[in-house]
C-alpha cells in the first residue's frame, strides 16, 4: 500500500527541502525524498549546497583566510605569533561538524513542520488517476512507494566531466574531492577559472599550494562587470598569488598514482605541466539520473535540463521542477526561492521570482558580488546609463579591518535614475550586495540610496558614496 501525500518533493537540497517546508506550512501533507549519503554512508539532507558545495567551501575559505591572516596580516596589528601551522585534518573535521549540525537542523525542521523525511532514490513510475506514483529505492532495493497529487523535482546538478578524464577524487578531483584533500598538495592544477576554481584555488593557495588555473575562455569572469573582473584578476593573481592562464586549450591529461600531467595549448604554443592534484571545475550539468523521466514522458530540453515554463511547471500535470535541474543560474538561493514559489503556486497563490535581481557572490578575498546588469549588458542593449564608483581605499572601517581594497560601482538609468546594477569587489561585499537587491526590488533610484543614512564607520558607506558619485556629488571621492 502506497503512502499518500498532497506533495512529494524529490531532492533535499536548498531547492527541495525549502519547497517541502513551505508546502507543509501551507497545509499540504508533504514528503521529501532525498538520496544523498555522507562519506560514512549515512543520509544527510541539504543536497550539494550543504554537503559538498556552498557551506563546506565557505568553511574552508574562512580557515584558509585565518591561516593567511596570522602569517601575513597580524604583524601589522602588532600581534606576533610563533610559526603558524595548519592541521588539515582538524580543519576538515570543523567543516564536517558544520555540515552535520546544519543537516541535523533540516531534519529537525522537517519534524517541526511534519514533513515526512524519506531517504532513498525517488523514481517517477506512473500516473494513476489524478496521482503520481513514486518508487523509493535504497542500495538498489525498493523501500517505499508514494502517491502524490503534486511532485516537485529538485534533483540538482553534478559536475561536468572533461571528456576522457574521469574524476577519481584521488588524483583528479571534482568539488567533493577538492573539499576533502587530506593534505596540502605542493602543485595544484585547476581546470576552469569559474566560481569553484577561484574559491577552491584560493583555499589551497593560502594553505601553501602553488596553484595554476587553466581557463578556456579568453575573458576572465565573462558574466561579471568587466571593470570589476579586471580588478579581481589583478587581486587574485598579484595578491592571492593564483597563476591564472586564460585562453587555454586543454589537450591530453594523464594521471598516474603520483602525478597528473596536463597538456595544453596557449597562444599557439604547446605546454605540458605536472601537478600533484588536479581539480576539474568546468561547470555543472542537471541531474536527472534515476528520476524515471522516460517512465512518465517528462520532457527535458536540449541541454538535459527538465523543461519548465516561467512558473516551474513541467510538461506534465502536477509535476514541477526547481533549482539546478532547470534553466537559470545554479545558485542555492535561486533554488530556494523557486521552491517557495512553487509551493505557493500549488496553494493557488501568485508568487514571482525575478531573475533580474538574483545576487551573485564569489567568496574569494577580496569578495566579488553583483546584482543586476553589467555595464557591458547595458551597452549591448542600448540602454543609456550613468555610473558612480567609489573605492574602499579610504573607508575607515575597511582600513581598520586591514582590507581597504576594492570598488563599488552603481549603474542607473540615465533618464529615470532607477538602479540597474550594483557591482563590487572588496571586503564583505557578499553582505553589501543585499543593499542593491533590496533597492532594485523596491525599484529605487540612485538618489534614494544617496539620501539613505548609512552607519559610520561602515563598509556600506562605499555603496552610499557610489550612489552619490552617480549624481556627481561624491563627498569623499
Ligand atoms: P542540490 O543541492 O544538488 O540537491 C539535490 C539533492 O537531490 C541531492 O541531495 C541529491 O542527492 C538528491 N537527488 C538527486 N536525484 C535524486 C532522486 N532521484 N531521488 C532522491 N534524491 C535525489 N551556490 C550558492 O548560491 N552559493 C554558494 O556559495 C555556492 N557554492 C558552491 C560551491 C560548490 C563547491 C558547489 C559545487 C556549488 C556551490 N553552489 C553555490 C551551488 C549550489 O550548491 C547549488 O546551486 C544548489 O545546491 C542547488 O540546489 P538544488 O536543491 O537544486 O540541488
Ligand atoms: P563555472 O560555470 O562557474 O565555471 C566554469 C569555467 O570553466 C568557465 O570559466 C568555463 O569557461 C571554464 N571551462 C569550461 N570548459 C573548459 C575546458 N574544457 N577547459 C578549460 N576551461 C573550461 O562552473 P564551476 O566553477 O564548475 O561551478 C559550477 C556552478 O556552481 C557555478 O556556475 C555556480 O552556479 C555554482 N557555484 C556557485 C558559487 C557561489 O555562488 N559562490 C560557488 C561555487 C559554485
Amino acid at each position: 500500500m502506497s503512502q499518500q501525500f498532497d506533495v512529494v518533493v524529490i531532492g533535499g537540497g536548498p531547492g527541495g527541502y525549502v519547497a517541502a517546508i513551505r508546502a507543509a506550512q501551507l497545509g499540504f501533507s508533504t514528503a521529501c525524498v532525498d538520496a544523498f549519503k555522507n562519506p560514512e554512508g549515512k543520509p544527510s539532507l541539504g543536497g550539494t549546497c550543504l554537503n559538498v558545495g556552498c557551506i563546506p567551501s565557505k568553511a574552508l575559505l574562512q580557515s584558509s583566510e585565518n591561516f593567511h591572516a596570522i602569517q601575513h596580516e597580524f604583524a601589522n596589528h602588532g600581534i606576533t605569533a610563533s610559526s603558524a601551522k595548519i592541521d588539515v585534518a582538524k580543519m576538515l573535521e570543523r567543516k564536517n561538524g558544520i555540515i552535520s549540525k546544519n543537516a541535523a537542523g533540516i531534519s529537525f525542521l522537517f519534524k517541526k513542520n511534519k514533513v515526512a523525511n524519506i531517504h532513498g532514490l525517488g523514481t517517477l513510475k506512473a500516473r494513476q488517476g489524478e496521482k503520481w506514483l513514486i518508487e523509493v529505492s535504497d542500495n538498489g532495493a525498493v523501500v517505499d512507494t508514494l502517491e502524490a497529487t503534486h511532485v516537485i523535482l529538485a534533483t540538482g546538478s553534478t559536475p561536468r566531466q572533461l571528456p576522457g578524464v574521469p574524476t577519481d577524487n584521488h588524483m583528479v578531483l571534482d568539488n567533493e574531492g577538492a573539499l576533502a584533500l587530506s593534505a596540502v598538495p605542493k602543485r595544484l592544477g585547476v581546470i576552469g577559472a569559474g566560481v569553484i576554481g577561484l574559491e577552491m584555488g584560493s583555499v589551497w593557495k593560502r594553505l601553501g599550494a602553488e596553484v595554476t588555473i587553466l581557463e578556456a575562455a579568453p575573458t576572465f569572469l565573462a558574466a561579471a562587470d568587466q571593470q570589476i573582473a579586471k580588478e579581481a584578476f589583478k587581486a587574485l593573481t598579484k595578491d592571492t598569488g593564483l597563476d591564472i592562464k586564460l585562453g587555454v586549450k586543454i589537450g591530453e591529461i594523464k594521471a598516474t598514482k603520483k602525478h597528473v600531467t596536463v597538456n595544453y595549448e596557449l597562444n599557439g604554443e604547446s605546454h605540458a605541466v605536472e601537478f600533484d592534484k588536479l581539480i576539474v571545475s568546468i561547470g555543472r550539468v542537471p541531474n536527472t539520473a534515476g528520476l524515471g523521466a522516460d517512465n512518465v514522458g517528462l520532457q527535458l530540453d536540449e541541454r538535459g535540463f527538465i523543461a519548465v515554463d516561467d512558473h516551474c511547471h513541467t510538461n506534465l500535470p502536477g509535476i514541477w521542477a526547481i533549482g539546478d535541474v532547470v534553466r537559470g543560474p545554479m545558485l542555492a538561493h535561486k533554488a530556494s526561492e523557486e521552491g517557495v514559489a512553487v509551493a505557493e503556486r500549488i496553494a493557488g497563490q501568485k508568487p514571482h521570482v525575478d531573475f533580474g535581481v538574483i545576487p551573485w557572490v564569489i567568496y574569494t578575498s577580496p569578495e566579488i558580488a553583483w546584482v543586476g546588469k553589467t555595464e557591458e549588458q547595458l551597452k549591448a542593449e542600448g540602454i543609456e546609463y550613468k555610473k558612480g564608483t567609489s573605492g574602499f581605499g579610504a573607508n575607515g572601517r575597511a582600513l581598520g579591518m586591514g582590507h581597504a581594497q576594492g570598488t563599488v560601482k552603481l549603474l542607473a538609468c540615465a533618464k529615470t535614475d532607477r538602479i540597474l546594477g550594483l557591482h563590487m569587489i572588496g571586503p564583505m561585499v557578499s553582505e553589501l550586495v543585499s543593499e542593491g537587491v533590496v533597492s532594485m526590488e523596491f525599484k529605487a533610484a540612485s538618489e534614494d540610496l544617496a539620501r539613505i543614512i548609512h552607519a559610520h564607520p561602515s563598509l556600506s558607506e562605499v555603496v552610499h558614496e557610489a550612489a552619490l558619485a552617480a549624481d556627481k556629488r561624491a563627498l569623499h571621492g
